[in-house]
């Protein structure tokens, strides 16, 4: 079947959750007519003082926003620092905090920011003594238990190539309610020591795109294999101390509540009753041998987390696809993938095919994709998987040469971020890949 055109997808499917687009509407979100969106912002805060990148090379990061605080991250060559927090409500930024004489250990600092409103404005910045400062960030903390609207989040994967990454910037424009990074945000193979590591974030970090997004939004990442090494296990050589390295310099960049597991990674971070998010670390628990792709915490955990989940969405971070690409790319790399674990694939697929409102959200194979998880009469037929990405991983031109289109709609290799408006009064996420130059690529409803 050929391709479908832009912008408009498809014509005949099989799957009756999968509607007409009916595109973006507004930067916040695609309203159904009863659902609430998100108040208006005041336009970003420009604060006083003069940007010094050259104390300040990462600006300010923000991960896991709650309902009422998010994680503050900065590297800086400061001995001490000022932060100023200001609300953004009624039109205006107006400030609500200064915490002076902060002192970052290591050219480093991370913080909580606590006692927060749900649902509201947020821009950070931080000063040196001498009154140069950060780039300021923004983000939202989440809407608290009991509330919904249409949220509107942001992601992508596979970050290998295509600096500065222009769908970065064309992101930190939609200014996200959040943004996901899917995993190999940076390709640090070969690497070993904690200056290998920090050679390669502070690359990434540093990259304009990056920069722009981060002033734009809080974060929820996961990783893949790259930020450790290239489809690494615990036999390789001196692993213990480069995973170390990793996952240290991983989590000084892209701040991240401490979850669960050998890496702290997987954990759920909820947006009121619209949508929980549940963040996978699929890679430090694998024993091929033994056909564990998850440990059995985690998959016990996942299963539990999404039965217990009362949101209307559940979006499921899942560094690599678990839809059955069988038809696309045959049972290439397949031990690299949730298909060659089949008992897991088949025990999550199975309990999650009673649950409403599941949506897999994957990167890793450098196309963009929309995809029914199992073809037809499969036990996850009636389940999707969008494939964010790739940022600027080099693309995988096996997407020309797939056939079948029932089951993945749209597939293909460009340079992209996802945008996922999600609309619980309706039960319809808008998916909407976004391409370099902030064109719609492909855009897709769901009902879930
Ligand atoms: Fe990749």
């Amino acid at each position: 079947m050929k391709q479908p055109s832009r912008r408009t997808v498809l014509l005949s499917l099989s799957a009756a959750s999968l509607l007409p687009a009916c595109g973006r509407s507004s930067d916040t979100g695609t309203a159904s007519e009863t659902t609430p969106v998100r108040d208006p912002e005041p336009d970003p805060w420009a604060p006083d003082g003069t940007e010094d990148d050259s104390v300040f090379p990462w600006g300010v990061q923000v991960g896991d926003a709650t309902d009422s605080g998010a994680l503050l991250s900065v590297e800086t060559t400061a001995k001490s620092l000022t932060l100023v927090v200001m609300q953004g409500s009624d039109g205006e930024w107006r400030e609500v905090d200064r915490e002076d004489g902060l002192t970052p250990q290591d050219g480093h600092l991370q913080i909580e920011l606590t006692d927060l409103s749900p649902d509201t404005a947020w821009s950070v910045v931080f000063y040196e003594p001498g009154g140069a400062r950060s780039a300021p960030a923004r983000f939202r903390t989440a809407l608290a238990d009991g509330d919904a609207r249409v949220v509107v989040f942001g992601a992508t994967s596979c970050l290998g190539g295509n600096t500065p990454w222009p769908s970065l910037s064309q992101a930190a424009a939609e200014r996200y309610d959040f943004f996901c990074f899917l995993g190999d945000t940076v390709y640090a193979d070969g690497s070993t020591t904690a200056a290998d590591y920090q050679w390669h974030w502070d690359a990434a970090m540093s990259t304009g795109g990056m920069r722009d997004l981060c002033q734009s939004t809080g974060l929820i990442v996961t990783w893949d294999d790259h930020e450790v090494d290239n489809n690494w296990s615990w036999q390789d050589a001196g692993i213990e101390e480069r995973f170390q390295n990793a996952l240290d310099w991983f989590g000084r960049a892209l701040p991240h509540r401490t979850g669960q597991g050998l890496a702290g990674i997987w954990r759920k971070l909820s947006w009121g009753d619209t949508l929980d998010v549940f963040v996978l670390e699929c890679r430090a628990e694998r024993s091929a041998a033994d056909g564990v792709y998850l440990s059995r915490a985690q998959l016990d955990w996942l299963k539990a987390e999404l039965s217990a989940s009362t949101a209307r969405f559940k979006i499921i971070l899942n560094s690599v696809p678990i839809t059955d690409f069988y038809d696309a790319i045959g049972m290439l790399a397949e031990d690299d993938r949730w298909s060659g674990f089949p008992e897991q694939r088949a025990e999550i697929l199975t309990h999650a095919a009673d649950i409403q409102g599941v949506l897999w959200v994957s990167g890793d194979l450098h196309w963009g994709a929309l995809s029914q998880v199992d073809p037809d009469g499969g036990v996850a037929a009636d389940q999707h998987e969008v494939l964010a990405g790739p940022g600027g991983s080099f693309l995988n031109i096996a997407a020309d040469l797939v056939v079948n289109r029932e089951q993945y709609p749209i597939l293909f290799a460009e340079w992209n971020h996802t945008r996922f408006s999600c609309d619980p009064g309706t039960g319809v996420v808008s998916v909407s890949f976004i391409g370099d130059d902030g064109s719609v690529l492909y855009e897709q409803d769901l009902s879930l």
